[in-house]
């Protein structure tokens, strides 16, 4: 019995076992466009929450989202050079969005306490903010 039925097999296994799976790898790790590789790990909670729950409506780069019922938030709190005050005050300021509502036109209460802040934290923290001086 011939063995070439064999060594076609194991090279055809070896194809799809190490050299399929080594170029998916390789070619996820050049594609770094995806957002999420910019965000600090510490805020991920809130990424993964903004873009379930806010996405929809808001525009925010660093989630990757393109909401347009409500303000784009980089343009909304991005105006303003990076720093631990502007920083804060926008931390608030989303918060209070979230648990008060805008208006009436954004519904209060999406999410509440540890959820809204973390999603707090992560906008403000990610917002596209003009480098300080
Ligand atoms: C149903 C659509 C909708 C969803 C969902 C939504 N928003 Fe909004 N949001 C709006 C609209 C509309 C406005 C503008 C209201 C106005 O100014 O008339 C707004 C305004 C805001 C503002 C600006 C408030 C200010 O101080 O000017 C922030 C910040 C905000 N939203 C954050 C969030 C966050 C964070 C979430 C997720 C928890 C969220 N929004 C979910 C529709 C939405």
């Amino acid at each position: 019995m011939s063995k070439r039925p064999f060594v076609i097999f194991g090279i055809f296994a070896i194809i799809c076992l190490v050299v399929l799976p080594f170029w998916a790898l390789a070619k996820q790790g050049s594609s770094d466009a995806s957002p999420e590789g910019t965000v600090p790990v510490s805020d991920r909670q809130g990424l993964e929450l903004f873009q379930i729950n806010c996405g929809a409506c808001h525009t925010l780069a660093a989630a990757g989202t393109d909401g347009i019922v409500g303000p784009n938030l980089d343009q909304l709190l991005g105006i303003t050079a990076k720093s631990a005050t502007t920083v804060k005050g926008n931390e608030t300021r989303v918060y209070s969005a979230i648990t008060g509502g805008v208006k009436g036109r954004m519904p209060k209460g999406i999410l509440r306490g540890a959820q809204a802040k973390a999603v707090a934290k992560f906008v403000a923290d990610n917002v596209q903010y003009i480098p300080g001086p």
